[in-house]
């Protein structure tokens, strides 16, 4: 990494636009959570809560798949918040039953099977993650992928019947950095190594240069298929 440099004006105002939305929800939408992937935006918007000591829980979906070097994002941010990080894990028996009937590693024969095995192992620990909270942030950026190009900042997602929250659906993938930098927040060592976008082990790769950001995800999958249940439609928008 270089040295961090002065800070644009247009990112001067992402950052506070993201501060201030993330301390409104704090405040009118008790008891709101982050869900973190432990990839780079999310770990943006965890120094924001952490640092500033926002009232905002912070989980994330501990698959049993996630890569060494996400699993060892849990250590980093205890050593340099000195806060843990929520886990929650997928049901031990749905995981013995789909492994049992169609294998470790059946989402590469079919989209069906790789949703079941996002339901099993992201969509139902998710819903119980959600429980009993009125709102939830997600780092998702608009630049992501053709699937997220109209993500609005707020929504209301009646998948879960709460509100949504995407603070830095504006934000540009050198403005993840520039903070990162800034700040000096520990990061993702996949980053380093050809991985803009982080998931499970072996549903990610490094992507070459020129290559799309999320190409590296679910790579033998159709572009605009590529989502895993999170982050289901209908979300409605909703004005802040
Ligand atoms: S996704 O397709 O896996 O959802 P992505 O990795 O781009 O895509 O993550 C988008 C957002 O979903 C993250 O910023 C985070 O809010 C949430 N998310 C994704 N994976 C996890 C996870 N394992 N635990 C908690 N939240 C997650
Ligand atoms: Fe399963 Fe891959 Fe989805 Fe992880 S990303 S839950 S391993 S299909």
């Amino acid at each position: 990494m270089q040295a961090a440099q002065p800070l644009s004006t247009p990112l001067t105002q992402r950052i506070s636009d993201a501060q201030l939305l993330l301390a409104d929800v704090a405040k009118r939408f008790s008891p709101a959570t982050l869900a973190s992937s432990l990839a780079a935006e999310d770990m943006v918007l965890t120094d924001m809560i952490l640092r500033t000591g926002l009232p905002i829980n912070i989980f994330t979906l501990e698959t049993g798949r996630l890569p060494k070097e996400s699993l060892e994002m849990l250590d980093k941010i205890k050593q340099h918040y000195g806060v843990e990080i929520e886990t929650y894990r997928p049901d031990p028996a749905a995981v013995d039953e789909y492994v049992k009937n169609h294998g470790l590693n059946a989402f590469y024969e079919s989209v069906d099977l790789r949703k079941t095995c996002c339901g099993i192992r992201k969509v139902e620990p998710l819903k119980r993650a959600l429980t009993g909270k009125r709102a939830w942030i997600t780092g998702m950026r608009r630049e992501q992928s053709v699937t997220r190009g109209e993500l609005d900042v707020q929504e209301y997602d009646s998948a879960h019947a709460l509100e949504k929250f995407n603070p830095l659906a504006g934000w540009l993938e050198g403005d993840v950095w520039d903070y990162i930098q800034t700040f000096s927040v520990p990061y993702n060592a996949l980053h380093d190594r050809g991985y803009p976008s982080i998931g499970c082990d072996p549903c990610t790769r490094a992507i070459k240069p020129g290559e799309d950001i999320r190409a590296g995800r679910w790579w033998w999958e159709n572009a605009d298929n590529k989502e895993c249940g999170l982050h289901v439609q209908p979300v409605e928008f909703r004005k802040p």
